[in-house]
């Protein structure tokens, strides 16, 4: 069984990118995490990361092929993107909506997610712990 996790933009800059938000981890350290974790719920982790929104698009109707499940990090397209939206909408796989930092307790244009809607949940603000718990929610919803 697979499950996509998904990064969308600037989340290749972890490690260097606002550390105080964000943490030391490298997106790399949370990606070995997720192997890790994924192993022991039988999930093979596909980790993939881009700064394109339609690339995240394409990868949303892959997995709807491929995954039993998707874990995304929308990045700042979880505030402003119909078109990732939509993309969850159109598979039916399962999608969990991951954010490292607790986006409620930032500024308010963090407030809102556009694709929350159309996805199983939302997890936030556990630090990169986030795509854990979330792997653990798709364990859970696809047994
Ligand atoms: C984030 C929160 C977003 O608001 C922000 O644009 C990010 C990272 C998080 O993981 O905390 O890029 O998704």
């Amino acid at each position: 069984k697979t499950v996509f996790v998904l990064n969308g933009p600037n989340l290749n800059m972890l490690g260097k990118r606002e550390p105080g938000i964000y943490g030391g981890k490298t997106l790399k350290d949370i990606e070995n995490d997720c192997v890790t974790a994924g192993s022991s719920h039988g999930f093979a982790i596909d980790f993939r990361q881009s700064n394109h929104e339609g690339m995240l698009v394409d990868w949303l109707h892959e997995a709807d092929e491929k995954a039993v499940g998707v874990a995304i990090n929308a990045g700042a397209y979880t505030h402003t993107s119909v078109a990732l939206h939509d993309a969850i909408r159109a598979i039916s796989v399962p999608v969990i909506e991951v954010h490292i930092s607790n986006v409620h307790a930032r500024e308010a244009f963090r407030h809102h997610s556009m694709i929350a809607p159309a996805c199983k949940g939302v997890i936030c603000g556990f630090g990169p712990t986030s795509y854990i718990l979330a792997l653990h929610a798709l364990k859970n919803i696809t047994d």
